[in-house]
């Protein structure tokens, strides 16, 4: 596979990559310190399509392809992780699956406002109960007329805090396992629906993770998204793409920590000499340098296969798990690589080390993608 970006899939990487370095890393250890959702600077990312890179013009997107979209991802996150989420899961969870299986309606009247940043996405489908059981829901609506009745919580949503919408998974049919799960589009404000205890985290802070609550919360049955019982294909189908953003996020992790620590290297002197000319440090450099190459290429195969539109399940697996242990073994090579000034705050390679742990945890565990590429791998 050719992975030689055209040149305007290169101005979309400039462009972000110089907004990132630019207005965001300057912030970056004040957000994790603050945990505080970072509005003004979302608001500057809304206005320069940020918010919007793959989706389509006619839904005031910016129209790049996907591949544009996952450059942008791993470019954001080497300035920091959690803005790198945030613009992930409002974009591939928070936006697609409406793109991809919203009525006309529900279309217009969400995606291009999603698209500017006006309204912030988010995906309610992790449980107490379920998690990587995630056709185990418990969540659950009842028809009532021209409405649903929702009942139930989410936990660990992303986004939670601050989102304007929700596409949220309930059980329509319980004697129906997965194929008994319905999506619902379900905006801030709705009667009976409320944001429960914000989480305290190792990291990604500032991307206001919390959970939601439905007391017999009364939901139009014009949001339903998709039909009734589609809801854990549309889950699973929008977390595809979803991984695939989640191994370019693991990926710029890695390379903000990779570069951080040559430079590092390099000027730090002991037994009167730079360290970078020991053989065990340059011997860590070439592995975290070769495991960043390798996490790249699966990841950006995977990203070219979801652009075609071809079947990229198992593809999206292996680079999440692949991409994210690298995430955490090169953050957590370079805390090495820094000593005692590694384990300090005042450099941000034990924040890199904090962030890169959720990404072998969120969209799916590292396990539960192993699981889903076994199962491919031995249907052959
Ligand atoms: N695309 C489309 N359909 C799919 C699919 C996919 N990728 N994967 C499964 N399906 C369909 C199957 O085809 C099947 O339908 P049929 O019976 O018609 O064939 C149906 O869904 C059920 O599939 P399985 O039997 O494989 O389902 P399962 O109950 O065994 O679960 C699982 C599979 C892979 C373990 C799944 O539950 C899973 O992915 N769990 C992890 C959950 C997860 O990723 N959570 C992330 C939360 S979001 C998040 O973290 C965001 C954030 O904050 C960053």
């Amino acid at each position: 596979m050719d992975f030689l970006f055209s040149k305007d899939q290169l101005d979309m990487q400039r462009m972000v990559r110089d907004f990132a370095r630019n207005e965001i890393t300057p912030l970056a250890a004040e957000i994790d310190r603050t945990d505080e959702y970072p509005r003004e600077l979302l608001r500057k990312m809304g206005e320069l399509g940020l918010l919007g890179i793959p989706i389509p013009e006619e839904f005031e997107g910016v129209g790049a392809d996907f591949m544009s979209y996952i450059s942008a991802i791993e470019e954001l996150s080497y300035a920091s992780a959690s803005v790198g989420v945030i613009v992930a899961v409002h974009t591939s969870v928070g936006t697609y699956p409406i793109l991809n299986f919203g009525t006309e309606e529900q279309k217009q009247k969400y995606v291009p406002k999603l698209a500017t940043g006006e309204l912030i996405g988010a995906f309610g489908l992790t449980e107490p109960g379920a998690g990587s059981d995630a056709s185990g829901l418990r969540t659950r609506a009842i028809k009532d007329g021209d409405n649903y009745i929702l009942n139930g919580s989410k936990i660990f949503i992303t986004n939670g805090e601050v989102a304007d919408i929700f596409n949220v998974f309930a059980v329509t049919d319980p004697q129906k396992g997965a194929k008994g799960v319905s999506a619902f589009i379900i905006e801030r404000g709705t009667p009976g629906f409320s944001i429960g205890k914000k989480e305290h985290k190792m990291g990604m802070n500032g991307s206001g993770t919390v959970e939601l609550i439905f007391e017999d919360a009364v939901v139009p049955a014009s949001q339903l998204l998709g039909q009734e019982g589609e809801g854990f294909k549309i889950a699973m189908s929008n977390l595809d793409g979803g991984r695939v953003g989640i191994a370019a996020q693991a990926l710029g992790i890695a390379r903000a920590a990779f570069d951080t620590s040559v430079e590092y290297v390099k000027q730090r002197r002991q037994f009167n000499k730079s360290i970078a000319d020991f053989q065990a440090i340059q011997f860590m450099i070439a592995d975290m340098g070769t495991k960043i190459e390798a996490a790249r290429l699966l990841t950006y195969q995977a990203a070219s296969l979801r652009q075609q539109g071809l079947p990229c399940s198992q593809q999206a697996s292996m680079a999440k798990y692949y991409a994210s242990d690298v995430a955490m073994s090169v953050t957590t090579d370079a805390v090495q690589l820094f000593g005692g000034y590694g384990y300090s705050k005042e450099f941000p390679v034990e924040r890199f080390m904090r962030d890169a742990k959720v990404t072998q945890i969120y969209e799916g565990t590292n396990q539960i993608q192993r699981v889903v590429v076994s199962k491919n791998l031995l249907k052959g």
